[in-house]
């Protein structure tokens, strides 16, 4: 459920109509439910009650501090891939005993700045990233605490592009190597073992696969305790999917409940990295129609309906603003933010201004007819949308707006065409 309602024919988020905030704020822009991102972060936290674990929210899913900000005065933590998301997080007031580390890249300086923020865990990937671990961690004379994310070898049944938990996937370790790495982790001097992780995928409908999952990483703690080596955290990486269009996905209380049963007789506390499904819904982007144009075959006049081949409907958002339609085909509801009575429908791709065939926001769409000036909302965008989005065309990235009740804020304003060049400069020789 979430806080996006039509009345009467026009869109709300919460209390405040979409089509106000487009005209004081201007588009395009992302628009964000406070009430819808509480209740997601909520429902999802509070399923697993039953448990002690820690709901550490996937930065990468939607970055903008205020948003990690809320989460983090709900008591979530969050997981992180990079420097930068460190950064955020710290400046958004996550408590750094509630952020962990994950990621097959991690730099010498990003180990250095992760440790003296002093965050709960690195999900290491690979025998190198321990021993680039151990040496930071020997410099700054402390222990870094490590869980090693294991490859299960799953399928999670999702998108090719964003499964991870296959042998054939860049992440994690696979089981039977990791068994000698925390053997030789728990006699590296400035390495301090502390759990297990993995993360199998994102926009999981089924919850097998999870569970398959989670059996292998039973097995195999059981196996570590055989050696005396003992855990404290299990890390089942990211959350369960979202309906974007006619999906199923798990309701969380659900993919909960069959974690607990598993994970009964088990006491290490419970880690999950949820992004989309906190997230996706609580957002949508909102977007002006441009122009509408039909392109037809050569020699067909323009009253010609047989040479029509498409029509066009183009915003002035595009694939560097969300770039899931172009990047996966994914695909996201888009509807008219203020709907005109008895308008006809039509199919139309509704494309942007980017340079690309591949630049779309959806094709072959059947939406009420469109005119220039109109409002769509691309829906389910809070996930993955601005987070995933470039200066690509040199377009400035878009604001983003927080709705809460019956008021609104600002919480990334949009980019100027002075932002688009900061840091560039042109060599003085250049002008010789
Ligand atoms: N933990 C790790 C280690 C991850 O790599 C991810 C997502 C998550 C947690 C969060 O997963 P979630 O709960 O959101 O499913 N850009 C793609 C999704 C990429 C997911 C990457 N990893 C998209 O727009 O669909």
């Amino acid at each position: 459920m979430n806080h996006f309602v039509s009345k009467n024919g026009e869109l709300f988020c919460e209390q405040v109509a979409v089509a106000g905030i487009a005209r004081e704020v201007g588009t395009p822009f992302y628009l964000y439910s406070k009430a819808t991102l509480i209740r997601h972060f909520q429902a999802f936290d509070s399923a697993f009650a039953g448990i002690d674990h820690l709901t550490c929210f996937a930065v990468k899913a939607c970055s903008n501090i205020a948003i990690l900000n809320l989460f983090a005065g709900l008591g979530g933590g969050a997981d992180i891939v990079s420097g930068g998301e460190l950064y955020r997080a710290l400046a958004a007031g996550v408590d750094p005993q509630r952020i962990i580390y994950s990621g097959v890249g991690k730099t010498e300086q990003e180990l250095h700045y992760a440790l003296e923020a002093g965050i709960l865990l690195f999900n290491v990937e690979s025998a190198q990233e321990l021993a680039r671990l151990q040496e930071v961690a020997a410099d700054k004379g402390v222990k870094a605490p490590v869980s090693f994310r294991v490859n299960p070898d799953v399928d999670p049944q999702t998108h090719a592009y964003i499964s991870t938990g296959l042998a054939k996937n860049k992440f994690g370790i696979p089981i039977d190597e990791a068994f000698d790495l925390y053997v030789q982790a728990t006699g590296m001097e400035n390495i301090e073992v502390k759990g297990v992780s993995c993360h199998i995928g994102s926009q999981l409908t089924l919850i097998s696969p999870f569970i398959e999952s989670l059996r292998k990483v039973k097995t195999f703690v059981e196996r570590l305790a055989a050696k005396g080596i003992g855990i404290d955290f299990i890390d089942l990486g990211g959350g369960v999917g979202i309906t974007y269009d006619e999906e199923q996905p798990p309701h969380p209380r659900d993919y909960a409940a069959a974690i607990m049963k598993e994970l009964q007789g088990f006491t290490a506390t419970l880690i999950l990295e949820p992004g989309r499904v906190i997230v996706g819904n609580a957002g949508i982007l909102v977007t002006e129609v441009q122009y509408t144009k039909s392109n037809r075959r050569t020699g067909m006049k323009s009253d010609q309906d047989a040479g029509l081949v498409k029509k066009f409907v183009v915003v002035d958002a595009a694939m560097n603003d969300l770039a899931r339609p172009s990047l996966y085909g994914a695909y996201h509801a888009i509807v008219p933010v203020v709907e005109e009575k008895g308008a006809g429908r039509e199919v139309v791709d509704i494309v942007g201004p980017i340079c690309e065939t591949g630049d779309f926001l959806a094709r072959d769409r059947e939406l009420p007819r469109v005119e220039q000036g109109d409002l769509l909302a691309v829906m389910s965008a809070g996930a993955y949308g601005f987070s995933m989005s470039s200066n690509y065309n040199s377009r400035p990235r878009v604001a983003e707006v927080l709705v809460d009740g019956s008021h609104y804020a600002i919480i990334r304003r949009r980019e100027t065409f002075e932002s688009l060049i900061e840091g560039e400069t042109i060599p003085s020789g250049a002008e010789e």
